[in-house]
């Protein structure tokens, strides 16, 4: 029986795969975290990387006991005479902030602002766009309880959505209040739905002991009619005067640099970390459910981990997989094959080795390749053709014994002949 990969996981494939789609393309994906990169790091973010396993503990107490994630979704690790304490992360704010503390981060100038990308898992039904391995563009800042921070981070966020050349992207944008606040708010929860309890779904019974507010998240269908039936009111109802006035100061800045956005009253986001600023990116290649991205702030997260200060941080993840599924809606066409400048091949066996040479010192400076065995002229340029090639050097007796190689341009047709000595120089000039 053959062996597939699980389920919930994608293969990256290399160009001109069968069936390749831009959601499972290698050079896709490279190509998009490079544009994230750039963005990130003319911003001053610098790249951190903390493991892809943790403690057990970061994930339950950094997300939260009350969330899909660490309730359905976990990947245990175990490993042989190990007590199963670990966890395959499901996102990367926890660790980062685990490291900040673990590393003396704060030693850093504040605000701090970093930068990740990588695998992340969470053992979720899979759809489209919805994966148990998927990746992230994650961005968070470190040490700083301004609206100014909140609102750079926001227009970095779509400043990547622009830099990828997305356009039917629109950020939804809410607040979740003080911790005092959202107390109110559950307190409110409760008393709407404890008489309606009958009706809520097993998950959402069990919410509205634990946090009435993941009601409002819930993926059930009948939870769904029942809270468009009770008219819920929406958390923004509840901002206290700070969160109120922090909030405004967000829109003040986006609005006074051109960044649009929709406010949206419901946005609850699934994890537990947040408060106040809290947003959304979405897209309609996307379907409404599946969000681009999302972020918030998390100034109680620190301590949650066990900080005796309040270290305040915001932050936000792209989903790499669901911006590359944008991408394709918008008619984004797959990335080229990047093939070589320079495709070497021998026209006789005994010269296989000295076209393996000169392909190798080649690659010095271009990408360079070679024919494995002697090759008829026809052969060889219909093999460095399906590379990609630009130009072929055939190797004869003649061409090695002279000190020579003829170059053939693939895609012009132009022909020329050139002293070997002056092959680096060549490949410079044709880069
Ligand atoms: P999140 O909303 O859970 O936030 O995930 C961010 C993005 O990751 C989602 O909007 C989506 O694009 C992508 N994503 C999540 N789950 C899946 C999945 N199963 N399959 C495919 N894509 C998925 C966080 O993870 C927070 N750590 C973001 C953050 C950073 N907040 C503050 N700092």
């Amino acid at each position: 029986m053959a062996i597939n990969r699980p389920k919930g996981t994608e293969d990256h494939l290399p160009a001109l795969s069968p069936k390749l789609t831009l959601d499972v393309s290698a050079q896709a994906h490279s190509w998009l975290v490079e544009k994230a990169r750039r963005v990130l790091e003319r911003a001053g973010a610098q790249r951190i990387d903390t493991p892809l396993f943790e403690e057990a503990d970061l994930v339950k107490r950094g997300v939260g006991g009350s969330t899909d994630i660490v309730r359905k979704e976990m990947f245990t690790v175990y490993y042989f005479g190990d007590h199963g304490g670990y966890i395959l992360r499901p996102e990367g704010t926890a660790a980062i902030v685990r490291s900040y503390l673990q590393n003396g981060l704060k030693q850093l100038p504040a605000p701090l602002k970093l930068w990740t990308h990588g695998p992340m898992f969470r053992a979720e039904r899979q759809q489209r766009g919805r994966l148990r391995q998927f990746h992230q563009v994650d961005y968070e800042v470190l040490g700083s309880t301004d609206a100014l921070v909140d609102a750079e981070a926001i227009a970095l966020m779509v400043g990547v959505v622009r830099e990828l050349g997305l356009t039917g992207v629109r950020v939804k944008l809410g607040s979740i209040g003080d911790p005092e606040d959202r107390e109110r708010y559950n307190t409110y929860l409760r008393e709407l739905f404890t008489p309606q309890l009958e009706r809520l779904s097993d998950d959402s019974k069990d919410r509205l002991t634990r946090n009435p507010m993941r009601i409002l998240d819930s993926k059930s269908a009948s939870d769904q009619e029942l809270l468009a039936e009770l008219g819920v009111r929406p958390m923004l109802d509840f901002l206290g005067e700070e969160a109120g006035a922090h909030f405004r100061a967000v829109q003040g800045y986006l609005t006074e640099w051109g960044v649009e956005f929709d406010i949206d009253p419901s946005i609850v986001r699934g994890l537990d970390y947040y408060r106040r600023t809290a947003w959304e990116l979405h897209h309609e290649g996307v379907g409404a459910k599946s969000a681009l991205g999302g972020g918030g702030r998390y100034d109680g997260l620190a301590q949650e981990l066990g900080s005796k200060e309040t270290i305040p941080g915001i932050g936000w993840a792209f989903g790499v997989e669901r911006l590359l599924l944008a991408l394709e809606a918008e008619g984004m066409a797959l990335p080229e094959l990047a093939g070589p400048l320079l495709y070497v091949a021998a026209l006789d066996e005994v010269n296989v080795p000295h076209a393996a040479r000169t392909a190798m010192s080649a690659r010095a400076h271009a990408r360079a390749e070679f024919a494995y065995r002697a090759m008829k002229p026809a052969a060889a340029f219909r093999d460095a053709e399906r590379r990609g090639a630009h130009w072929v050097a055939l190797l004869g007796t003649d061409e090695v014994t002279q000190g020579t190689l003829s170059l053939k341009n693939i895609r012009t047709g132009e022909q020329r002949s050139l002293a070997a000595a002056d092959l680096a120089a060549f490949l410079q000039e044709h880069a």
